[in-house]
């Protein structure tokens, strides 16, 4: 991708799931959120006729807080991830170093307030593994997901915690963490000073039209990032969302579904290795997985007609057009989609 590409930077799943598709195209593990969850935001409707208190505000960071082994002052409740990434330019970056293939907001973020990015593209045939090394020094910001959009790849904690420098701030987008057991090289809990976590309730609790996250980090560095932010900036449904996800329930629940969907995963791997030609990242450890075909075009096409629609891959700096993105579903669901696929390969 060359020249203005911002438009396509912008493309999400969402516009490749056409109504009436099997959608394989976007992640979200539920259609809507769980009862519980719903029954909670219909309590909190009545508090829809004040302005979101300081004390609710402040119940909702204490409740991430406990999950996270972290102060309150410690956290700020975002509107989704999408804000973060879209208050980074506040930190007044110089060069922000961008981790891809990934997803693309940070880095459309950036760009568009005029702060200079580069790219550091992972090498397919390394895994699409991080070394720390590959940041420029210069880098006064790098932004990575973990694990990451779109390739699935989850990188080690140790080698995140090695970008980490005086005079620069990381940020990891945890968006997907919830997903892989155990939570496995989060650095949620971790207080450095130059660190800044992102997290999304999203896709765990079937609320992308919520908008609800938060972000983790030391207090200087969230007063710095929330500099221009408006007065109320997240709702009153956003902190009763945050606060019930924090509890010990809800965190069960999260890692039965991370524990499901590595068992999904496994088995749509393991069909998938039958059907020939196709490349697949199988270091996977997010709810989706990375393929690569002949016609990456074609072949969504093909899948459009047997009714499945699946993420194109292009719009990821590092990727081409074989590049397709696949959501893990349940099992038959998964079985289907593999059969459309085989029948999309072979006869087109
Ligand atoms: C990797 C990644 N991070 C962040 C987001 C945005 O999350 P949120 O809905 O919390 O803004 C998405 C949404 O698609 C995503 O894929």
């Amino acid at each position: 991708m060359s020249g203005d590409d911002r438009e396509l930077l912008r493309h999400h799943g969402d516009v490749d799931a056409a109504r009436g598709l099997a959608d394989f195209a976007v992640n979200v593990r539920l259609e809507r959120p769980p009862e519980w969850l719903r029954a909670r935001l219909a309590e909190a409707l009545d508090d829809l006729g004040s302005y979101p208190s300081a004390e609710a505000d402040e119940a909702a960071r204490r409740a991430v807080a406990t999950r996270h082994d972290r102060r309150p002052d410690e956290v700020l409740v975002l509107a989704g991830a999408a804000e973060g990434f879209a208050l980074l330019p506040a930190l007044r970056p110089k060069l922000a170093a961008l981790i891809h293939p990934s997803f693309t907001e940070p880095e459309l973020a950036l760009r568009n307030a005029g702060v200079e990015v580069e790219r550091v593209v992972l090498d397919p045939a390394d895994g699409y593994r991080l070394h720390a090394d590959q940041v420029p020094d210069e880098a006064d910001m790098v932004v990575l997901g973990n694990p990451t959009n779109p390739t699935s790849v989850l990188h080690p904690a140790d080698e995140i915690r090695k970008l980490l420098r005086p005079g620069r701030i990381v940020v990891v987008d945890e968006a997907f963490i919830d997903t892989v057991p155990g939570e496995r090289e989060s650095l949620a809990h971790l207080a450095e000073p130059g660190l800044l976590v992102l997290r999304s309730l999203t896709k765990m609790w079937g609320l992308p039209g919520l908008r609800a996250g938060y972000a983790l980090g030391a207090p200087e560095l969230l007063a710095e990032l929330g500099r221009n932010r408006p007065h109320w900036p997240v709702n009153s449904l956003v902190l009763t969302a945050v606060r019930a996800c924090c509890e010990p329930h809800a965190i069960d629940e999260s890692q039965r579904a991370a524990a499901e969907f590595t068992e999904h995963r496994a088995g749509l791997l393991a069909e998938l290795a039958d059907l020939p030609g196709i490349d697949v990242v199988r270091t996977a450890e997010a709810p989706f997985l990375l393929l690569r075909v002949p016609d990456g075009q074609e072949v969504r096409e093909a899948l459009r007609d047997r009714g499945v629609a699946v993420r194109r891959g292009d719009t990821f700096p590092g990727l081409d057009t074989g590049h397709l993105r696949v959501a893990v579903r349940a099992p038959e669901q998964n079985s289907l989609f593999v059969k459309a696929l085989r029948d999309a390969v072979e006869r087109g």
